[in-house]
């Protein structure tokens, strides 16, 4: 319908009514954005952009909850508690008795875990020291006493040694600013790659020490789904949008994809955006060190090319692709954008 029109009407006519709808439609937006119930109603009624998202917020919760009885490779819920333990471990001063409210569940988690063999190794010593030093500083009544009794019953200790350590004990930085500056000049967005594989062992090299980046409560609710092969490389970044003109020579890339199935709670339903930014900045700078660039690619949130890769990476509904990424080795001639950066005359504001 709207073709034939197009085609029976003048120009000028089409134009004006592209105009005039334009206008309506952001008198619509400005009368719906006048209240949170409005909003909530445009949304309902007008359009289904965040449809998706409620979803796997939603999958996400009950996943969190699965993950209480049965763990697989990690558990959110075990990884979010050791966090919250080793900081009441570190306290000034520390209490005598803290993490009362959670300490049976963790170890029922930590006792679930324990049952599979498919989870993390590191991630379960991480949990056995942590809990047995806890066990051995907090005052043992209640809830504490009942799940040191769980706890015992189910584990031989060995010697700790991932658990809480000293500032000075960190090693030092042979890192000076220059030194860093010059790696944050050298990371530029590269769009032009030659015909070369990547060694997956690089990819992996870097992926650890991207993981070293802070994520809240340690949960780090990311992966990283890597196509190192070119074509399907290339088919993979096509399904975003910003690739047009040279995804074709793309000869690695990733699809970060966030967890929701780490929160119990929609307050943190951002923190896979923010986790999976942080580590994938590290990715970045990893990758240029070890003479890898690499490409940025965003993600629209669009639901065909949503449906089309949730199929191709077989994605459950509770996790959501963050942003992609080229890697590759870059072609010496090829251009790199100036992209002016802002400076902290407009960055900054000092408050007083
Ligand atoms: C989240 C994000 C999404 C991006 N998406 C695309 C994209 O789809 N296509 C593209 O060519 N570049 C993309 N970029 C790269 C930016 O254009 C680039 O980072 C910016 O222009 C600054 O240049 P620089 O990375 O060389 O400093 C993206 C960057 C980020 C951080």
């Amino acid at each position: 319908m709207r073709k034939v029109l197009k085609k029976l009407l003048p120009n000028s006519i089409v134009s004006k009514i592209y105009a005039l709808k334009i206008e309506i439609n952001f008198q619509f937006i400005k009368l719906f954005a006048k209240s949170d119930f409005l909003s909530s109603l445009y949304y309902l009624l007008f359009s289904s952009s965040f449809s998706r998202e409620h979803r796997s917020v939603l999958k996400g919760r009950l996943a969190y909850k699965q993950t209480l009885l049965l763990v697989d490779k990690s558990s959110a819920l075990l990884r979010r508690n050791i966090h919250r333990i080793e900081k009441g471990l570190i306290m000034q001063p520390r209490r005598d008795v803290f993490a009362e409210a959670y300490i049976g569940e963790t170890v029922k988690c930590y006792t679930s875990a324990m049952e599979q063999t498919s989870v993390c190794t590191e991630e379960l010593k991480w949990a056995q020291d942590v809990l047995t030093l806890y066990f051995s500083v907090v005052s043992h009544h209640g809830a504490i006493a009942k799940a040191f009794e769980d706890y015992n019953s189910e584990c031989e200790h060995s010697a700790l040694s991932y658990v809480p350590y000293k500032y000075k004990d960190l090693p030092p930085s042979c890192v000076t600013f220059e030194q860093l500056e010059t790696l944050y000049k050298r990371r530029r967005s590269v769009r032009w790659f030659e015909n070369k594989e990547v060694p997956i062992a690089l990819l992996k090299q870097a992926v650890n020490a991207a993981s070293l980046a802070p994520s809240a409560c340690n949960r780090q609710p990311y992966e990283f789904y890597i196509v190192n092969e070119s074509g399907k490389a290339t088919a993979l970044a096509e399904l975003a949008m910003g690739t047009a003109g040279f995804a074709k020579n793309i000869q690695c890339t990733i699809a970060i994809v966030g967890d929701l199935s780490a929160y119990p709670a929609e307050r943190d339903r951002h923190v896979i955006y923010i986790d999976s930014s942080l580590a994938s900045m590290q990715l970045m700078l990893a990758l240029e060190t070890l003479g890898l660039a690499t490409c940025s690619i965003n993600w629209p949130d669009v639901e065909g090319r949503e449906k089309a890769i949730e199929s191709k990476l077989e994605l459950p509904k509770h996790k959501r692709v963050i942003m992609l990424m080229a890697v590759g080795y870059a072609q010496k001639e090829g251009g790199i954008p100036f992209s002016q950066k802002k400076s902290d005359k407009l960055l900054v504001k000092e408050i007083s």
